[in-house]
């Protein structure tokens, strides 16, 4: 089974296609960093018009360096939400068009599905269900348990911010560039986290739920505290280390207790999977395979060009519910309509705004 996957719903356009066995013939993933440079984050209709402007030809090369025909592919699939809305629209309707032209079966992937089973893509489904997932991005922050495609079960979301967003607002706070995360990790490697004190929101609560604007608000208070002018090195430094310090911090205890959670739910799960752009932040990383390790549990981390947004696990969360459903059941009908937000979990309660 080959199935071709479209990812739009967010500052990456990327096509891939992969196989049953999880083999990823070709993929390409056009990154908008310098689109959205200038603005110091993600412009939503930039966005929708760059993806529009490269999607057909990233297709078509795509396919070009997967050496086959649109004919030889078994579906074709989409991210259907939820995302930024001009964007979605973009794939989805890229991926219908296809369709029908090829007469290919059609299907709309939740993105969030794509992050939760891209470790089973990079294990070739070794990876045995049920696992607990921690999923940190630029739009997301949630905890969930893992059962089976289409199976969810949310513990833990952000009220507010996502942590990569957190990231980001710091260091455009600290004029220290775009994306943040990566640029508040290199500069806190010389920083003294001790020096400010920031705080932890929602740590030692009950529950799995995250807040972090808090956090953001308090790295801002605490920058504006400084002797004006350009901030000192030093300063830079000391922040984004009391910014990363206390993100792991709050993360290690939200997953503790997602852990206890699961694990009551799930005696026999084994892993910890992280997926999600901060998930390539080598401290949190860190933090979170001490309590792995503390649980008797396995930390999985996909490659980084799976934790970040890609369409090669758009593919395979096709072609995983294509396995468990068949291909007849699999497909979406050609009105499905791009869903900007797209609970995992329809039961979990409607904590935070990002599905
Ligand atoms: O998954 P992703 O590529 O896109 C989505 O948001 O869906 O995640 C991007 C986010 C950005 O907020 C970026 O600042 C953050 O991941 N990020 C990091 C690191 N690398 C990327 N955050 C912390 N440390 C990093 N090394
Ligand atoms: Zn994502």
């Amino acid at each position: 089974m080959i199935v071709l996957g479209i990812e739009t719903s967010c500052d990456e356009t990327a096509a891939a296609v992969v196989t049953s066995e999880g083999e990823v013939l070709a993929e390409t993933v056009l990154s908008q960093l310098d689109e959205h440079r200038p603005y110091g984050g993600v412009v939503p209709e930039v966005a929708a018009r760059a993806h529009l402007h490269h999607i057909d030809r990233l297709v078509a090369e795509t396919m070009d360096k997967a050496g086959i025909a649109f004919n030889q592919l078994d579906a074709v699939a989409a991210t259907g939400g939820p995302g930024l809305i001009g964007g979605v629209i973009v794939g989805i309707m890229t991926a219908k068009a296809i369709a029908v032209s090829c007469n290919l079966p059609f299907l709309a992937i939740n993105h969030l599905e794509g992050h939760a089973l891209s470790a089973r893509l990079s294990s070739h489904s070794k990876l045995e269900f049920p696992y607990l997932l921690l999923l940190v991005s630029g739009g997301h922050c949630q905890l969930l348990s893992v059962e089976g495609p289409g199976q969810y079960q949310r513990l833990g979301t952000t009220i507010d911010d996502a942590l990569g967003e957190a990231f980001d607002k710091t260091a455009k706070m600290l004029g220290i560039g775009y994306p943040g995360g990566p640029a508040v990790e290199a500069a806190a490697i010389n920083g003294d986290g001790m020096r400010f004190a920031l705080p932890r929101p929602m740590k030692g609560r009950a529950g799995c739920d995250f807040s972090f604007s808090g956090l953001k608000t308090a790295v801002r208070h605490a920058a504006m505290a400084l002797p004006e002018g350009q901030f000192e090195n030093q300063d830079i430094a000391d922040l984004c280390a009391g910014f990363q310090d206390a993100a792991g911090d709050v993360l290690a205890d939200r997953t503790a207790h997602a852990l206890d959670k699961f694990l009551e739910a799930h005696p026999q799960g084994r892993a910890l999977v992280i997926a999600g752009g901060v998930a390539a932040n080598q401290s949190l990383r860190q933090r979170l395979q001490q309590l792995a390790a503390e649980r008797s549990i396995e930390l999985v981390a996909p490659p980084l060009n799976l934790c970040t947004d890609n369409a090669a696990m758009i593919a395979w969360a096709a072609l995983e519910r294509i396995e468990a459903l068949g291909l007849e059941a699999a497909q979406d009908t050609l009105d499905f309509r791009p869903r900007p937000r797209w609970p995992l979990d329809p039961d979990a309660a409607a904590a935070g705004a990002k599905a």
